[in-house]
């Protein structure tokens, strides 16, 4: 066990087993370097305000430059959590002048200042891992631009869509989730240093100095407050949950595309897996276990919300439990992104599916009845008349595109094999879309410009 941050009240060592239950170092030993950063400020604005001498505040933050080099390199386990790591090497290093350091400051304070230094840190790092995929789903999305394929509702074949336009569904997906978490990091820049342990402290701590040393743009307005929220770790674990769905989702599609029945997609022989026992296999699984791990995701932030949601004001032990679902949450979102950007860019387009999946003539049932309303039906009237057009072609079991003029005729008066073929004809389909944000291709090529140029600009 090595030296604690408190003691002088207690007449007996702690039980050994009690120690090693409420300690925390095996976990926030990941928020080593921003309570070496924090701390640096603390020493300055001790010395800035004349708490601490000038002499002091070289030595402690000398001696925490130093600590900072060998931090990583030291064995943990014995120490109660990271914020005694910290002191205790630098009481090493700098001697007793090292106890100064904390004046002025509580763990409880101190431990969110961590937490939103590392949340500011990785909300930064996923914003721009998700800049990265989109930037591959956007590569991906210019090479289908001249292909069809069918999209799905109820999993079921709905009408004709160029691909490149369900790769620019994605983008659409992940820039909301951008979004979310640069909005976030508006309620992470927030200081909270010089709370103490909730009231604020009698010495005359500069929390505007530390503010600006730190880098943040405004200093929290409650002590009380400042010391019980953990707002933003939800808040971070429930965009990435968002994003942990999104990722799913786009998992799913790739999972179905690469099917045998559907088979539009086939994944890189570096990047899909075999099975032990089926020698023709090979596996989507690493899409599968994005999929998977969105589930961990969501587990995450419901433990944070639980653990939360009885707690008083202030600080309670509790909240140290905060840190395994958040740390856990953000490396697994940060690999699932870059592990899908990998296998998206790598992805094989089977062309023969997609344009077989593309001649299947019910995609076109939509074409033909808004076809008759621009000859004067009512939606009603028309999407009967295609109706019993489909029951005729399934019930005689002959395709639409084989049936004589006569026979077109005697269903739908205004059709004819010409007509017929003009509209059953994907790429002709798909020029035809005239809505703003729909997938023609004028439409998706003016999409794949503003995406070119929104990431470049990012
Ligand atoms: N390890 C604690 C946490 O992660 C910080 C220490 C606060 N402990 C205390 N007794 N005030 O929340």
């Amino acid at each position: 066990m090595g030296e604690k941050l408190w003691g002088g009240r207690f007449k007996k060592k702690l039980d050994k087993e009690i120690f090693e239950f409420t300690k925390s170092i095996s976990f926030d030993k990941r928020l080593a370097f921003y309570d070496i950063e924090g701390s640096i400020a603390h020493a300055k604005m001790l010395g800035k305000s004349g708490i601490i001498s000038q002499k002091e505040k070289e030595l402690l933050v000398e001696g925490l430059k130093e600590v900072k080099k060998e931090i990583l390199k030291i064995k943990f386990e014995n120490e109660e959590d990271i914020h005694t790591l910290v002191i205790n090497l630098l009481r090493k290093r700098v001697g007793d002048v090292a106890d100064k350091l904390h004046i002025g400051r509580s763990r409880n304070d101190q431990v969110v200042l961590d937490l939103r230094l590392y949340c500011r840190n990785e909300v930064k790092e996923i914003i721009g891992r998700i800049r990265k995929l989109q930037i591959s789903l956007l590569e991906r999305a210019k090479k289908l631009k001249a292909l069809t394929i069918p999209f799905y509702t109820h999993l079921k074949n709905a009408q004709c869509i160029i691909f490149a336009h369900q790769f620019l569904a994605y983008l659409q997906m992940l820039e909301r989730d951008k979004e979310r978490l640069k909005e976030s990091l508006e309620r992470i820049d927030i200081m909270p240093l010089g709370s103490g342990a909730g009231r604020g402290s009698t010495l005359p701590l500069d929390r505007f100095f530390l503010a600006k040393e730190l880098g943040f743009s405004c200093v929290s307005e409650n002590s009380l407050d400042a010391v019980s929220d953990r707002d933003f770790v939800i808040e971070v674990l429930s965009n990435l949950s968002i994003l942990g769905m999104h990722l799913s989702r786009i998992c799913e599609d790739l999972i179905l595309f690469s099917s045998d029945e559907i088979g539009f997609i086939e994944g890189d022989d570096a990047h899909f897996t075999g099975s032990s026992i089926l020698p023709h296999k090979k596996n989507p699984d690493p899409l599968e276990l994005i999929r998977g791990y969105s589930g961990k995701i969501y587990g995450d932030l419901i433990s944070v919300l639980v653990t939360m949601k009885g707690l008083p004001l202030s600080y309670n032990r509790d909240m140290q439990l905060d840190k395994p679902p958040l740390f856990d949450s953000v490396e697994i979102i940060k690999r699932s992104i870059s592990v899908l950007g990998k296998i998206i860019s790598k992805i094989k387009v089977n062309e023969e599916r997609l344009k077989k999946a593309s001649a299947k003539e019910f995609l076109f049932s939509t074409d033909l009845a808004e076809f008759l309303v621009t000859k004067g039906y009512s939606w009603q009237k028309a999407h009967t008349l295609v109706g019993k057009l489909i029951l005729e072609s399934e019930e005689k079991k002959k395709p639409i595109r084989e049936m004589s003029d006569k026979h077109l005729k005697k269903i739908i008066p205004e059709l004819n094999k010409e007509i017929i073929s003009e509209l059953l004809e994907p790429l002709k389909s798909v020029r035809r879309i005239k809505t703003y944000g729909g997938s023609s291709p004028a439409e998706v090529t003016r999409q794949l410009a503003i995406w070119e140029r929104r990431l470049k600009r990012d």
